[in-house]
C-alpha cells in the first residue's frame, strides 16, 4: 500500500478541502451494497460519526472484499470527495485497503445493532467499540481535562494523595485490605490475632476511601489544592449509583468558610457543565437523541440557574410537610435517603440544592461544629436525577474540639497523629469537597447506570476485565 500519513476522522469530516488522497483506519461499523459496489461505514473513535467508504468491488480482492466486515479493522488509501449521499458531506473513494484484523460474523458480538446496556456491561471489551460507550468515554475525557483546567486556571494544585493508606481513621466506608501475607497461613500473634508487624509496611493497610485528609495536609501548606484519584469502598451497595471503586475530586483550600466552599462547589459545576456543552457537543446530541431527550436542556439549566441553599432542619420540615409517602421516615437526626433528595431537588425546589448543617451525629469528625452542638458545616449537592454529587464541610480547626469528637469516636489518636499535628502548628479555617466522577458523568450523559460510565466498573462479584 502507498504509505500515506493517517488523518483522523473526526478532521476529514470538518474539512473543506477535497480531490486529495488520504489515509484513515479504524474499524467497520457496517458495509452496505450491491454486486458492483460496496458502502463502508468506518469509526476511528476520533468522533461518534463514521466517515462513509467508497469501494468499487472489481477494484479489489474477492476474499478482501468478503472479510471486510461489521467489527474488522481496516485501513483505506483513497480520494476523498464531497459526497452525493443524503446526510454525508464527504466520503472516501477507495483506491487501496488493507485488512488488518477480520471478525467473523459469526461470532462477533456487536454483529447487530440495538444491544441492550446491560448485555454490553458482559462484553465490557468491546463494548468502547459501540456509538453511545464511545460518547461516554469521549466526555469522561472531556471532564477530566476541564477539571484540571478549572483548577489550574483558579490557582490550585494537583495533590497526588496516596492510594494504599496506613489510616481507616475516615470513616467513609468499608474498605479493602492490602496485604502481602500468606493468607493460607498468616503469622499470628501472641493473642492469636493476625500478625501485621510482619506484613509489608509492618501494618494494617487498606486502599483508600477518600484523598481529603491529605489534601488538607496540602492546603495547609499550599492553600489551595485538590486531588483526582482512585477511591475504594468495600459496601456491598448494588444500587445504580455505588461502584466499589470510583474517581473523586478532592478540592481543600485555607482560609475558605462554608460559604466560599458553596460558591466553589457551584462555579465548579457550571464550568464543567459549559464545558461539556461547547466541546462535547455531537456526543450529546447523541445521546439526547438516543436516551434522554431533556439531556441538553438539563445541563444547560444548570448553568443557567442559582443552586439553592437550605439548612438540613429546613429540609426536613419541607419533607415532613410534602405529604409524600417516603419508604424511609423522615426525622430529624436522620441521613436523608435518595428518594428524599430527590423530592427535594426534582419536585419541591426544582433545581440543584446544597444543603448545609447537617446533624454532628450523622456527619464525620473532620466536621466544624456549629455553636449550638447538634450540628455541623457540612454541605452535600444534590443534583436531578442523581441525589449526592458533592459532599463537603467546613473543617475543624480547633484542636481541642477536633480531638474531643476523636476521643468519643475511639479513634486511638496514635492513628491520626499526623492529621492532629496540623492543628496544633499554624492552623488555619478551610475546608473542601468531594465530587464523585460518575455521579458527573452519569448527569453529562443520561446514562441511568453508574456502571455505564466507567470502562470497567467493580462492583461486588464483578471484576472480569
Ligand atoms: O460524601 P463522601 O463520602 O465524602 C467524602 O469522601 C469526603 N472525604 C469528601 C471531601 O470532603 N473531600 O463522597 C463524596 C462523593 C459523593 O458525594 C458521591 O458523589 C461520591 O463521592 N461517592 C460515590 N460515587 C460512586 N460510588 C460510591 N460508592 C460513592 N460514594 C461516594
Ligand atoms: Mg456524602
Amino acid at each position: 500500500m502507498k504509505d500515506i500519513k493517517r488523518t483522523k476522522i473526526k478532521e476529514l469530516l470538518n474539512t473543506d478541502t477535497f480531490n486529495r488522497e488520504v489515509n484513515i483506519k479504524g474499524w467497520v461499523r457496517t458495509k452496505r451494497g450491491n454486486k458492483k459496489i460496496a458502502f463502508i461505514a468506518v469509526n476511528d473513535g476520533s468522533t461518534i460519526h463514521h466517515i462513509q467508504v467508497v469501494a468499487e468491488k472489481e477494484m479489489f480482492n474477492e476474499d478482501l472484499m468478503r472479510d471486510i466486515t461489521t467489527g474488522s479493522c481496516i485501513s483505506v488509501n483513497g480520494l476523498l470527495v464531497e459526497s452525493m449521499g443524503k446526510g454525508q458531506t464527504v466520503e472516501i473513494q477507495a483506491q487501496e485497503i488493507e485488512l488488518y484484523g477480520s471478525a467473523d460474523p459469526q461470532v462477533y458480538p456487536l454483529q447487530k445493532k440495538g444491544h441492550t446496556l446491560e448485555f454490553l456491561r458482559e462484553i465490557a471489551h468491546l463494548r468502547p467499540r459501540t456509538n453511545t460507550f464511545g460518547a461516554v468515554l469521549r466526555i469522561r475525557h472531556a471532564m477530566s481535562y476541564a477539571i484540571h483546567k478549572f483548577f489550574n486556571d483558579s490557582g490550585f494544585y494537583y495533590l497526588h494523595s496516596p492510594i494504599i493508606t496506613g489510616s481507616d481513621a475516615e470513616g467513609a466506608g468499608a474498605m479493602f485490605r492490602v496485604t502481602t501475607l500468606d493468607m493460607q497461613n498468616p503469622p499470628k500473634a501472641k493473642d492469636g490475632s493476625i500478625d501485621y508487624t510482619q506484613d509489608f509496611f509492618g501494618k494494617e493497610t487498606n486502599l483508600t476511601v477518600s484523598g481529603q485528609l491529605e489534601a488538607e495536609l496540602g492546603a495547609l501548606a499550599l492553600s489551595e489544592v485538590y486531588t483526582f484519584g482512585p477511591t475504594f469502598r468495600a459496601e456491598n451497595s448494588n444500587t445504580p449509583r455505588h461502584l466499589a471503586e470510583f474517581w473523586m475530586i478532592e478540592p481543600e483550600m485555607a482560609f475558605y468558610d462554608i460559604h466560599d466552599d458553596m460558591d466553589l462547589a457551584e462555579d465548579f459545576l457550571q464550568y464543567l457543565m459549559k464545558y461539556a456543552l461547547e466541546n462535547c457537543k455531537d456526543d450529546l446530541e447523541f445521546l439526547n437523541k438516543m436516551y434522554d431527550e431533556s439531556l441538553i436542556e438539563r445541563i444547560r439549566f444548570i448553568v443557567d440557574n442559582e443552586f439553592q441553599r437550605i439548612d438540613y432542619t429546613t429540609a426536613i420540615d419541607v419533607l415532613k410537610q410534602s405529604g409524600q409517602k417516603f419508604e424511609f421516615p423522615v426525622e430529624w437526626g436522620t441521613d436523608l435517603q435518595s428518594e428524599h433528595e430527590r423530592y427535594l431537588v426534582e419536585q419541591h425546589y426544582e433545581r440543584p440544592v446544597i444543603i448545609t448543617n447537617y446533624p454532628k451525629s450523622i456527619k464525620a469528625f473532620y466536621m466544624k461544629q456549629n455553636d449550638d452542638g447538634k450540628t455541623v458545616r457540612a454541605m452535600d449537592v444534590l443534583f436531578p436525577k442523581i441525589g449526592e454529587i458533592i459532599g463537603g464541610s467546613q473543617r475543624e480547626e480547633n484542636l481541642e474540639r477536633l480531638k474531643s469528637w476523636v476521643n468519643e469516636l475511639n479513634i486511638p489518636e496514635k492513628d491520626i497523629w499526623w492529621y492532629l499535628d496540623t492543628r496544633k502548628f499554624g492552623t488555619a479555617p478551610h475546608s473542601g469537597f468531594g465530587l464523585g466522577f460518575e455521579r458527573l458523568i452519569l448527569f453529562m450523559t443520561g446514562m441511568s447506570n453508574i456502571r455505564d460510565v466507567i470502562p470497567f466498573p467493580r462492583t461486588p462479584k464483578n471484576a472480569e476485565f
